[in-house]
C-alpha cells in the first residue's frame, strides 16, 4: 500500500524530488550494462586466473553479486569503474539464502560452479514483482549436459556423477529463448567434454557479450546473437581483461528522458544495433534520431501515439516497456502496449494514473490515451524499470513529483539523478525525512 502524501509533505522513505516541465539540454554518459556485468562476474568461476572487468557500473546489484561470489571464496578488488576477480580458491559452499534471495542474478553461479567443480548448490532465485521467474530451462539444460539436478527445500543441487565430475557436451533446445538460461548453459558448456549446441537461444547483446568474454578466456563459442549457439568445451579457461558493453536499457531510458521533455539530448555511448526496435518506435512516435557512430542525439517536439508489444531480442525489450509508457502517456492519440514477456509487469499503470495519465488495462495490455499534461504527485516504483518510468513522468509533469522505491532504482541505474541534473533537470535525492 503506497503512503499517500500531500505534495508539500516530505515522503517518509528515501525519495527523489522532481520539479517537472523543464527542457533538458546537453549530453549524458551511459554506464556499463548491468545485465552483462552481472553474468560476466559469475564467469570468473570458470577459471583460476585473474579476471578484470572494465566499464563496470556502480549499482547495488553489482555490489550484491560481489558479496555472493566472495561467499564462495572468490577474491575481489574493486576500483573506479573496474573489478578484479579471482576464483582460484573457491570452496564447496553454496551462497547463503539471504544474499541470493534479493538478487536473481545470483543463479548465474550454478552453471560455472558445476562446470568447474562438478557440484553446485544454489538457492532457488525468488520470484519478484514482475513474475514467477522460473528456472525450468536452466535445469533441463544442465541435465542435458549430464548433471543430476534436484530441487529440495528451495535449493537447487546439481552434481556431475562419475569419474572426473566433468559435464558432457550435448544438444539443448530451449522451450523459450530465456536470457538467463542461455547464459547459464553457455558457461556450463564452456568447460564440458565435447560440443554443445543451444537451439532457440536468446539473442540479446548481453548474451553476445558473454560469448566475447568466454572467447577472451580461451573458450570456443560460435553463433552468439543467433538462435543457435555452438560451444566447444575446453579443459580449462584462462583469465582475461574485458570491457563491458554500454547499458542499452539505460541508454533507452535516457533517450526517453529527452523525448518526454521534448528536448534535444546526446546519449553516449550508444550502439544502435542494441536498440533497433526502440529507435524505430521513437521515430514512429515523431522523434528525430541522429547517430554519430559513438552516441545518438534525440530531439522531439510533438510526440504521436504508437503501439508496441514486448518480445525477445531483437524485438522491443520488456525492460523499456514501463519507461516508454510514460512517454506515451503524454503523446497525441491512443497507444496500445502489450507486455508479452512477464506476467505482471504493468504495475506502473496505477502510479501513472495517480499523475493524471489516462490508461486502461485488460489482461497484459494497456490502452494509453495521451493527455496534454501529467501532474506531479507522490508515487512509488514497484520494480527497477517502473521506478525509472516514474522519474521520466516526473520530468514531464506539472508541479512536484516525489518518487519512492529508490531501492529498486539503485539496482539498475548508476547515479541517474546526477546524470539528469547535469542536463538541466530539477531533481534531488532525499535519503530520509
Ligand atoms: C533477464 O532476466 C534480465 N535480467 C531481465 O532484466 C530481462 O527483463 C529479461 O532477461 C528479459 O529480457 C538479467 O539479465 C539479470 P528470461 P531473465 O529468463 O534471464 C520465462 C531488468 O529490469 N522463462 O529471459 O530472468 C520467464 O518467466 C531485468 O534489468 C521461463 O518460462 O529473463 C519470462 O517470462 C528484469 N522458463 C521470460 O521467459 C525459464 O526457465 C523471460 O525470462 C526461464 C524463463
Amino acid at each position: 500500500m503506497n503512503v499517500i502524501l500531500a505534495p508539500s509533505q516530505k515522503a517518509l522513505t528515501p525519495h527523489l524530488e522532481i520539479r517537472g516541465g523543464r527542457r533538458l539540454e546537453g549530453e549524458i554518459r551511459v554506464s556499463g550494462a548491468k545485465n552483462s556485468a552481472l553474468v560476466l562476474m559469475a564467469a570468473c568461476l570458470l577459471s583460476s586466473d585473474d579476471l578484470k572487468l572494465r566499464n563496470m557500473p556502480a549499482l547495488s546489484d553489482i555490489q550484491g553479486m560481489g558479496e555472493i561470489l566472495e561467499s564462495l571464496g572468490v577474491t575481489m578488488n574493486r576500483g573506479e569503474g573496474f573489478v578484479e576477480l579471482n576464483a582460484s580458491g573457491i570452496n564447496q559452499s553454496s551462497p547463503p539464502y539471504e544474499l541470493v534471495n534479493g538478487l536473481r542474478a545470483s543463479f548465474f553461479c550454478i552453471g560455472p560452479l558445476l562446470a568447474r567443480t562438478g557440484v553446485a548448490r544454489v538457492p532457488l532465485p525468488g520470484g519478484c514483482q514482475i513474475g514467477a521467474r522460473p528456472v525450468v530451462e536452466h535445469v533441463k539444460g544442465l541435465k542435458a549436459l549430464g548433471a543430476q539436478v534436484t530441487i529440495e527445500h528451495g535449493v537447487v543441487s546439481a552434481v556431475v556423477p562419475g569419474r572426473g565430475h566433468r559435464l558432457t557436451g550435448g544438444k539443448i533446445h530451449l522451450d523459450c529463448p530465456s536470457v538467463g538460461a542461455t547464459e547459464t548453459l553457455m558457461m556450463a558448456a564452456a568447460l564440458a567434454d565435447g560440443e554443445t549446441t543451444i537451439d532457440n537461444a536468446a539473442q540479446e547483446p548481453e548474451v553476445v557479450d558473454l560469448a566475447g568474454l568466454i572467447i577472451a578466456m580461451g573458450g570456443k563459442v560460435r553463433g552468439a546473437g543467433t538462435p543457435t549457439i555452438t560451444i566447444v568445451g575446453m579443459e580449462r579457461l584462462h583469465g582475461a581483461d574485458y570491457m563491458v558493453i554500454p547499458d542499452r536499457i539505460e541508454a533507452g531510458t535516457l533517450l526517453l528522458a529527452g523525448a518526454i521533455t521534448r528536448s534535444k539530448l546526446r546519449i553516449t555511448p550508444l550502439i544502435p544495433e542494441h536498440l533497433g526496435a526502440v529507435l524505430s518506435k521513437l521515430e514512429e512516435a515523431g522523434c528525430t534520431l541522429e547517430s554519430d557512430g559513438i552516441g545518438m542525439t534525440i530531439s522531439a517536439d510533438r510526440v504521436r501515439a504508437v503501439d508496441l508489444r514486448t518480445q525477445p531480442f531483437p524485438g522491443f525489450p520488456t525492460d523499456l516497456q514501463a519507461p516508454f509508457m510514460s512517454l506515451l502517456a503524454t503523446a497525441e492519440g491512443t497507444s496500445v502496449i502489450t507486455e508479452a514477456i512477464f506476467e505482471n509487469r504493468l504495475q506502473h499503470v496505477a502510479e501513472l494514473q495517480r499523475m493524471g495519465a489516462a490508461i486502461r488495462t485488460q489482461g497484459n495490455t494497456a490502452f494509453i490515451e495521451g493527455v496534454p499534461f501529467l501532474s506531479g504527485a507522490p508515487v512509488t516504483g514497484s520494480d527497477l524499470r517502473a521506478s525509472a518510468a516514474m522519474v521520466l513522468a516526473g520530468l514531464a509533469a506539472e508541479g512536484t513529483t516525489l518518487v519512492q522505491g529508490l531501492q529498486h532504482l539503485d539496482r539498475g541505474y548508476d547515479r541517474l539523478e546526477e546524470k539528469l541534473r547535469s542536463v538541466g533537470a530539477s531533481i534531488a535525492r532525499h535519503d530520509v525525512g
